[in-house]
């Protein structure tokens, strides 16, 4: 497992060859702000190959945190990154691991009908209710993630999953009322406080696309404040005095910038103004760390950035500068790229090299 000492020495062993704020606080140590995504790509044996070699040549080089989820390539993406910390001389306890459970997984493969393998697998078997069921695939009920999470450990072959979100949970809004949602949310909140506990993870979070990027009224909307109180609440059920939800993971990019540029989120109790402030602002706030998903867009802005941004951005690449935006942005600890080619971990690294820009200079960017 990750731990505090861990993290500051493999720090102490790269810190040097980056730019100011390279490694940032995260629990329970710091971590990089590059790290590495391993969402996209085929379920194939060629595809899993290219992951390990990307994700052993990352962490030789400078980036301790890796992000799957169990539904990622068919449960395919956790088992290669249990492989390759397995095969790297960098310490475990060095490596913040993060995964997320919500999407029920195949295995290995797409079945040719997947609503038969759901039912066989998951339904039949007690696993999952199909009451809470959305989109034929996704559940954040508390006894599915528990049921998740163990697999998981197995998957990557750890003894503590440094971060657990759950995956996309405002998926179940599409078909659910928010009452019910934000419920089925405090109940697995509390499992996770419970696994926290028995120490199965470290911390937990929630991992998003939509939730905090939309505006109130939306569908798909959650309020952050609202989901810290059923934090606050399940950890005092459960009887710990802090709740483990520190972070929260949403896409953010050039194009995606909302999680800056919308005022979604009520302003802080403490907040010296009032009004709605951005998720970035309230997640500083209420102390969580936030991670960005999609940083280079899924690939489109490794090669085209708006000019009049990539001139305010440092790197020697397109990608570099696109990653020093999301890695810029305040209140953001880490910027994941989806890397399965050891030449692009090679060219995306080397993004730390450049400083970030201050909150002003960033501010100015959307001027
Ligand atoms: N809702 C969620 O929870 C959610 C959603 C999306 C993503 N995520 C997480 O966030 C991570 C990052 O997002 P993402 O993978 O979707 O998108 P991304 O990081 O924006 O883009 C990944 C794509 O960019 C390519 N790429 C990487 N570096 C490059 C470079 N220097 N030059 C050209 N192409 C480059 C990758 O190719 P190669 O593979 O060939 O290197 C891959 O196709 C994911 O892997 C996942 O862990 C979470």
């Amino acid at each position: 497992m990750a731990t505090e000492r861990g993290t500051w020495n493999y720090r102490d062993r790269f810190g040097d060859s980056f730019g100011r704020t390279y490694f940032r606080r995260f629990p329970p140590g710091v971590a990089a702000s590059v790290g590495l995504g391993t969402y996209l790509g085929e379920p194939t044996d060629t595809v899993d190959n290219d992951y390990r070699e990307a994700i052993t040549a990352a962490l030789d080089n400078g980036i301790n945190m890796i992000d799957t989820a169990i539904n990622y390539r068919c449960q395919r993406s956790e088992r290669v990154v249990g492989d390759a910390l397995d095969a790297t001389d960098v310490d475990r306890n060095s490596v913040v691991v993060a995964t997320k459970g919500g999407f029920l997984p195949f295995d290995g493969e797409r079945p040719d009908n997947p609503g038969r393998y759901i039912r066989e697998q998951y339904v039949e078997p007690g696993i999952v209710d199909p009451e809470t069921l959305v989109r034929g695939s996704h559940s954040i009920e508390a006894g599915v993630i528990d049921h998740l999470l163990d697999r998981s450990l197995s998957n990557l072959g750890v003894d503590r999953i440094d971060c657990y979100y759950v995956h996309n949970p405002e998926t179940q809004l599409l078909d659910r009322d928010p009452e019910v949602v934000y419920d089925s949310l405090e109940a697995t909140f509390e499992l996770l406080e419970r696994r926290r506990a028995a120490g199965d993870i470290g911390c937990y979070g929630l991992a998003t696309w939509e939730a905090f990027r939309v505006e109130p009224g939306a569908e798909q909307f959650l309020s952050l404040p609202r989901v810290l109180e059923r934090a606050t609440q399940a950890a005092e059920t459960v009887g710990v005095d802090d709740h483990g939800l520190q972070v929260l993971q949403l896409p953010f990019n050039v194009e995606m910038a909302d999680a800056f540029r919308r005022a979604t989120q009520p302003a802080p109790t403490d907040a010296d103004e009032e009004g709605p402030v951005s998720v970035l602002e309230y997640a500083h706030a209420a102390g969580l760390h936030v991670v960005t998903s999609a940083s280079l867009g899924q690939g489109a802005l490794a090669t085209s950035l708006p000019p009049a941004i990539a001139a305010e951005l440092a790197g020697d690449t397109t990608a570099q500068r696109a990653i020093n935006f999301a890695r810029s942005a305040p209140g953001v600890t880490t910027a994941l790229v989806g890397m399965s080619s050891p030449a692009h971990v090679a060219e995306n690294v080397a993004a730390g090299t450049f400083d970030p820009l201050g909150a002003s200079a960033f501010d100015a960017i959307f001027e």
